[in-house]
């Protein structure tokens, strides 16, 4: 991570620190930051997830990926610069919403193993939890919920991931979901059961 531009900054520690925040909340923040190709479910099981939790009373959000480029990163395509620069700042975006004690779904292809890893050393341990949301490419494409696959293979979109774009998967993800394989409330629940494991929220 590069140094800030600005110089005689200083940073000002406030009078509420996380542990206060958690107690107010009656939960601590984390960042569950899924990852996988257009179509694979990110955004369907991240709103599901939301959703199950906002019902339990935990303040939950959602950072969405088409959503966050008509604001945030309204000034970024989809070449590998501007990929990682979106991933950056949604990286520092949902590191303040963590700080702020919510529980943020990140629903980004983020395609490149470094920009994700980028986002994993920005915030602290055990406060970024990466989730391979695991359709292949078959499935996505047989899917192909906004035709974009369909552009791709016409050469309507290019540098599109999976087509003629890279995508490299996680390694080590700390949760790995088959959207092809299980239905979006099952993988859901699992999401759910592992911030219980984690102790990020109460068991219901
Ligand atoms: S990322 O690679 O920078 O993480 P992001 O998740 O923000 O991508 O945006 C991906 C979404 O933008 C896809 O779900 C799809 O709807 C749309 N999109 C448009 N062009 C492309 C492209 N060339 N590659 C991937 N997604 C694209």
């Amino acid at each position: 991570m590069s140094e800030p531009k600005a110089q005689n900054l200083t940073w000002h520690a406030g009078e509420i620190d996380r542990e206060a925040r958690a107690d107010a909340h009656g939960h601590r923040g984390v960042t569950l930051w899924l990852t996988g190709l257009s179509g694979s479910g990110k955004s369907t099981l991240a709103h599901r997830v939301e959703r199950k939790l906002i019902e339990r009373g935990v303040h939950a959000y959602v950072l969405d990926g088409d959503n966050v480029r008509h604001g945030l990163c309204r000034d970024l395509g989809f070449s590998p610069e501007d990929r990682h620069e979106n991933i950056r700042r949604i990286g520092e975006v949902a590191k303040l919403f963590t700080d702020a004690g919510v529980v943020v779904l990140t629903a980004f292809v983020s395609p490149y193993r470094a920009d994700r890893d980028e986002v994993r050393a920005r915030l602290a341990e055990g406060d970024f939890a990466e989730v391979y949301v695991a359709a292949d490419l078959a499935t996505c494409e047989a899917r192909d919920p906004k035709g974009l696959y369909a552009k791709a293979r016409r050469g309507e979109i290019r540098d599109f991931t999976g087509i003629d774009a890279p995508y490299e998967a996680p390694l080590s993800p700390e949760l790995s979901v088959d959207t092809g394989a299980e239905s979006v409330d099952a993988s859901a629940e699992r999401v759910i059961a592992w911030l219980e494991e984690r102790g990020v929220v109460a068991r219901a």
